[in-house]
């Protein structure tokens, strides 16, 4: 089976990528799989690379990409998809794994391309990949499914900029102070920040609408941070929950990817009547998006109440060895080659 894992891309989480994909590239089983690695630059090029696994990881792997190889995902009359190398040998690839995170990547764009190229691929379709990088329209599924949320509202940038008063007005009628402030399209907490009182509301909103031309609002609550990671088609399975222990304030793109000492605790430090509860709201989150093969829904847990709401679901989660979706797997009985060749099954299927 040609597997051809597709790794970087034009994200803010391109180095985040890197991680995960040459992870995948060391466990993935290599006598079953043919691997081909496609790279993608920041800028948005698409290189084919051929070489050690930590050149993808350092992100040197550019310098070396192959520049006779194409890569050709568009049927056309006279040439099938698949990889032509300069010496005319050809090759069909039977799935696509987008191991990308974050806009074009995780947000429906490239399924949409695959779609079109007619091979199989690991992960959400088109419709999920983006209900599910858009926080905004998310969190409408999910309010219309009554999974339960923080409050939550959204200005935009037009608006805010035509009647920044008004806006304010409004935002503070509807959600209690701490206010968490994102932009409605970026992963791993890129552009989020959390405000305390109106000036810092003020500037948080601006560098959110930066990044992005919706901004959600929402109610900071003092909870655990839970996950727990999904993966099926038809048949749906949920993990055992973990619990994040940012080591910032807030689990933001530093604590995450930069900062060390954030901790994963698994299981979560919690009863068990309520990881069943996350399981069985995980479950239909992911069918609410209409989700395939995985997808990592991220939950907060009240201290003081234990009310459980949804925080996002991602659907291509970080994939290194050591992140939460496989470290959850791992706890559940599925290691992380297994889950791999899982994910691959479900994509063929
Ligand atoms: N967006 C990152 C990769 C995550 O959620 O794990
Ligand atoms: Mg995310």
């Amino acid at each position: 089976i040609n597997v051809a894992l597709i790794f970087g891309g034009k994200s803010g989480e391109h180095e985040v990528s890197l991680s995960s994909a040459s992870s995948i590239y060391r466990y993935i089983n290599k006598e079953k799989y043919n691997i081909y690695t496609i790279g993608i630059t920041k800028d948005g090029n698409w290189m084919y690379y051929e070489g050690d696994v930590e050149k993808i990881e350092n992100g040197s792997w550019e310098k070396e990409a192959k520049k006779d190889v194409k890569i050709n995902l568009i049927p056309t009359l006279n040439q099938k998809v698949g990889l032509e190398f300069g010496d005319n040998t050809f090759k069909e690839i039977d799935v696509l794994f987008p191991v990308l995170h974050g806009p074009y990547g995780e947000d429906g764009s490239i399924q949409g391309l695959f779609e079109i190229s007619n091979i199989a691929y690991v992960g959400c379709n088109v419709l999920a990949s983006s209900v599910g990088m858009d926080k905004l329209v998310c969190k409408k599924v999910f309010e219309q499914e009554n999974i339960p949320q923080v409050k939550y509202t959204y200005t935009t940038r037009c608006e805010f900029n035509n009647d920044e008063e008004g806006q304010l007005r409004s935002i503070e009628s509807m959600i209690p102070y701490p206010i968490f402030i994102k932009p409605a399209n970026l992963g791993s907490s890129v552009g989020i920040s959390k405000a305390n009182n109106k000036k810092e509301l003020i500037k948080g909103i601006k560098e959110a609408l930066e990044y992005d031309r919706r901004v959600v609002l929402e109610e900071g609550v003092n909870a655990k941070e839970i996950e727990v990671s999904v993966l099926g088609n038809e048949e749906i399975k949920a993990s055992v929950v973990g619990e994040i222990i940012p080591a910032k304030e807030f689990y933001d793109y530093e604590a995450k990817y930069l900062n060390k000492e954030s901790k994963l605790i698994i299981p979560a430090t919690i009863e068990e009547s309520i990881s069943e509860k996350i399981r069985e709201m995980a479950i239909n989150a992911f069918k609410s998006i209409d989700g395939s093969g995985l997808s990592r829904v991220d939950f907060f847990v009240e201290k003081q109440t234990n009310n459980i709401y949804i925080n996002e679901i991602n659907t291509m989660p970080g994939f290194t060895n050591i992140s939460m979706y496989p470290k959850l797997w791992e706890s559940t009985g599925i290691s992380y080659d297994k889950l791999i060749d899982e994910l691959i099954n479900l994509a063929l299927k």
